[in-house]
This record gives structure tokens, sequence and C-alpha cells, in this order.
């Protein structure tokens, strides 16, 4: 069976000759008490920041013949637990490999029938990170004039929506045209292009009043230009600077962030794990949404199994999905 392992922390642009599939024993029948065989996984920003040498001490950094890893979806196929049987589906952070022999603490698990693929997004780790980011700490309400980043991306979609819901005005962004045109099929009537040259002027032009929250996925040009229409008094959800993680510094202020201090911002940065105890609570709150059709997602599923994975997280990096990027094995 193959596994999917880290060859060279990159020093600059990630590239595929940075990932090595390895042929490796599958695990003994008796090695754990589940044995699970992997159908799709995650591809995440975080996981170009798992290469960086240091600087990022709440997950673990991969090294040189690290096994990759990410959250997934499995299909259970042998189990010595009287709560897991086959054919049910586990949902947890997982070894990207083939087939894994596994404990089941720390896994979500399904019964046989469709994969919950809504575990991996609305129901997962980035619906969780868009409510904890905006329900919890951003707190939108409807006197708020809100701006939301990569908004046809995965945290991004949602985030933007838990902002409507609130009631207040959501100014979006995205830098394709079509994932410009989903967000306003969806409903989003400012819809900006982050990428442009002009996305100071654009953003300006659309919020002369200024923005009172601003829930931050980019970083980079887009990050400096949203500080600069911040209000007095305005809150700033540093959610991620995805446009800086194949920097060498990629945690790196924006030069303008000085700006704030007459103005009384409060910059809100926070990561899923330090808030883990509230997932329940988040399902609690996401599950109805979802069964109920209320909210809009989408996956961009990439086929080809674990060859594929290296392609799809360089893509990811430079913006080549629509939706929550999986990759099917
Ligand atoms: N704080 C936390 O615990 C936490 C947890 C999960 C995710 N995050 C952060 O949330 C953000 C979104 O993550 P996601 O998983 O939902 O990914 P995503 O938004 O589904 O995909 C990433 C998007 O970022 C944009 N992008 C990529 N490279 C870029 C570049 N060089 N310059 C500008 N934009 C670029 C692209 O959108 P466009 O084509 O629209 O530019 C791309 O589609 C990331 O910053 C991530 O690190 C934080």
């Amino acid at each position: 069976m193959q596994q999917l392992r880290l060859h060279h922390c990159p020093e600059r642009e990630l590239n595929t000759d940075d990932f090595t599939l390895v042929d490796v024993e599958p695990p003994e029948a008796d090695q754990a008490p589940l044995q699970l065989t992997l159908r799709y996984i995650s591809v995440d920003p975080y996981m170009r920041t798992r290469m960086q040498s240091d600087g990022y001490g709440y997950i673990s950094h991969w090294a040189p013949q690290s096994i990759l890893s990410g959250y997934g979806i499995a299909e259970v196929t042998a189990s010595q637990r009287a709560d897991w049987h086959p054919g049910d589906w586990a949902v947890g952070h997982l070894p990207m490999q083939e087939m894994i022999a596994h404990d089941g603490d720390g896994l979500r698990r399904a019964p046989p029938g469709d994969p919950p693929l809504s575990w991996l997004h609305p129901l997962g780790m980035t619906g969780f990170t868009a409510w904890l980011g905006m329900s919890l700490l951003g707190k939108p309400q409807a006197d708020d004039t809100v701006l939301v980043g990569a908004a046809a991306g995965a945290v991004g979609s949602i985030a933007a929506q838990l902002a409507r819901e609130a009631g207040a005005r959501v100014i979006v962004s995205a830098g394709r045209q079509d994932k410009r045109d989903w967000l306003q099929r969806i409903g989003f009537a400012t819809v900006l292009d982050h990428r442009a040259d002009d996305f100071p002027s654009q953003l300006q032009h659309a919020i002369p009043e200024g923005l009172t929250l601003n829930y931050e996925n980019l970083g980079g040009t887009a990050f400096s230009a949203a500080i600069e229409q911040m209000r007095p008094g305005g809150r700033i959800i540093v959610c991620g600077l995805i446009s800086q993680y194949q920097w060498q510094e990629p945690r790196r202020a924006p030069t303008n962030i000085g700006h704030l201090n007459s103005k009384g911002v409060s910059i809100i940065p926070f990561v899923t794990p330090d808030h883990i105890a509230r997932f329940p609570e988040f399902l609690e709150a996401m599950t109805p949404r979802v069964e109920h059709g209320e909210l809009h997602w989408r996956l961009d599923i990439r086929h080809g199994g674990l060859s594929a994975v290296p392609n799809a997280l360089i893509g990811l990096l430079s913006g080549d999905n629509l939706g929550k990027r999986l990759v099917a094995l």
C-alpha cells in the first residue's frame, strides 16, 4: 500500500519534488482494534505552515520523511470494538496512507451509507473555524459592516454567511470571476476582487463609511487594504494569512498595521486547537442549518488518490479551488 511523506521542507514555493509516495507493508490485522481504508482526505492551507521550520507551535512540525496527515474519511473494514462495525465511516485526523490501523480514539463515527462529506466541511474543521472566528469571536451585529476575503473558499464562504445571518452588511471578495459569480448567485450583492491592483479603491468605493469587522483570511496587500478602511473601534479577526504561507516569513505583519493605533481597533487572532472544547456547541448550532439546507457549501474534489495530494495542495495555495478542497482515494 502507499503512504505520502514529505521529502524536503521547502524553503520557497512548494513543488511536487517536496513529496514522496512510498510503498509500505499494510498494517497487520491484529495491530489495532480498527482497520480502516482511507477514502477522502482534506487538503488545507495550514499544511504548508507545518512544513515551516519554526513559529507554528500549536501544531507539530513536519520534518523530511514525516508521514503527512489531515482530516479524512475512512471506511471501517474490520473491527474488534463493539461500537464500530465494518462499513461504518470514521472521520478524524488520519495519516495519509491507504490502510490504517487505529484504536478509534478521537474519531467520529457515521453509519454505513453515503460518506459523511459535510463532516469535512460545514460540519467539520472549516465550518468550526468559520463559526469560531465569526460567530463566537467576531460577534457580528446588524449595524456591522463586515469584509470576508477568500469568500468562495471553505472557511470564507461559511463565515460570510454567518455574518449575513446575523444581519450585518457583508462585503465579500474572491480572486477569480467564476468565484465572484458564485458569490453573487448565493446572494452577496457586493463582491470584490482582492487580487486586482485597484482592490484598495474598490473597497473604499464600496464602503466609504468603512469597516467595523474584518475577517482576515488573506494577509499581504489585501490585509493592508482592509486596515486602511477600518473604522474606529472596529475588530479584525485574524483567521489566516494564506497569501504569505509560501514566504520565508509567513507571519509578517502588514507594514501599515500602525495605522490602527489611533483607531482603537482590536486585533483578535485565533487557532482552532485552542478552542476545541467548543466543538460540541458548534455542532449543535450548525447541524440543523446544514440539515435544513440553510447554508450554501461546495466541495472541490480532486481524484487520483494520494498521488493527487501534492498538486491539490500546491493549487490550493495559489487559489485554484472553488469550495472545500478534498482528494478522493
Ligand atoms: N485560524 C485557524 O485555526 C484556521 C483554520 C483553518 C483555516 N484557516 C485559514 O483560513 C483561510 C482560508 O482557508 P481555507 O481552508 O478555507 O482555504 P480556501 O479559502 O478554501 O482556499 C484558499 C483560498 O485562498 C486564496 N488564495 C490562495 N493563495 C492566495 C494568494 N497567494 N494570494 C491571495 N489569495 C490566495 C484563494 O482564493 P481566491 O482565488 O479568492 O484568491 C484560495 O481559493 C486561510 O488563511 C487558512 O490558513 C485558519
